[in-house]
């Protein structure tokens, strides 16, 4: 499974990322899963220095290229820094303003760059007509209509219904849902990637995963693995997740 932490600005002190980077070297290649740090940048470059299996993610990406735009943390500098991965338009950069063009600028950018992106997509909230399955379709097509037959083939993504971010397991989705949505959300990409090409397509969720649903959200869902925010700040509770999935 694909496990990424989205440490947001939850982590501010070096210490406590190393100590979190710690917990993640103890636990990779335990079970085979594929761990992914996404620091906040300043930290970035600091973590990943050290040989290790623990790959890292920039939380976001500037579209710019280098040159006089102060205070924009380019995908060169990310690339140069050790990331491989991208996340891009989690739900809390588009309340920002970001638009479903600029997710889609940054996934060709981030791309351009050998930085695989993670997508973030999903409703902020659920109505009885089912019209978030269309919400969740638009955001796929935005981004996926565009994108040329390879470029769509590299592309991550992270269902996150805004819904359930941030709360607690018990405010997660249910098992039986997110199989529910992974199963739509490969339906959708077959629009765009014909053939057996879509099951290649890493689908992750996100939203108040912890110790107590990772397993339940895992068994038979058809989902990928997991990005994970407020859980993956706490040493004890990272390994305990990472352990659950074991
Ligand atoms: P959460 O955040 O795990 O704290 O709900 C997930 C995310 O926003 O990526």
């Amino acid at each position: 499974m694909l496990i990424v932490s989205n440490w947001k600005a939850y982590v501010e002190k070096l210490d406590k990322a190393k100590a979190l980077l710690a917990a993640a070297k103890r636990a990779a290649g335990k079970g085979g899963h594929e761990l992914v740090l996404a620091p906040p940048a300043p930290f970035l470059g600091l973590l990943t220095g050290v040989r290790t299996k623990v790959r890292f993610a920039s939380q976001d990406l500037s579209l710019s290229t280098g040159g006089a735009h102060t205070g924009e943390v380019t995908a060169a500098a990310v690339v140069g820094a050790g990331a491989s991965y991208a996340i891009i338009g989690h739900s809390e950069r588009r309340a920002a303003g970001e638009t479903d063009e600029q997710v889609l600028e940054k996934v060709r950018h981030a791309i351009a760059h050998k930085l695989t992106p993670i997508v973030c997509i999903g409703e902020r909230e659920r109505d009885e007509d089912a019209q978030y399955l269309k919400f969740v379709r638009e955001q796929i097509g935005a981004v996926y209509a565009p994108l040329s037959p390879k470029e769509r083939l590299q592309v991550v993504i992270a269902y996150e219904p805004v819904w359930a971010i941030g709360k607690a397991a018990a405010d997660a989705i249910t098992s039986t849902d997110l199989a529910e949505m992974i199963a739509y959300i490969r339906k959708v990409l077959a629009d765009y990637i014909p053939g057996k090409g879509n099951q290649k397509v890493r689908i992750i969720y996100g939203g108040s995963v912890e110790p107590g649903n990772i397993r339940m959200l895992a068994g038979g869902s058809g989902v990928d693995g997991f990005l994970i925010g407020h859980a993956s700040v706490d040493v004890p509770t990272y390994s305990a997740l990472v352990k659950a999935l074991s």
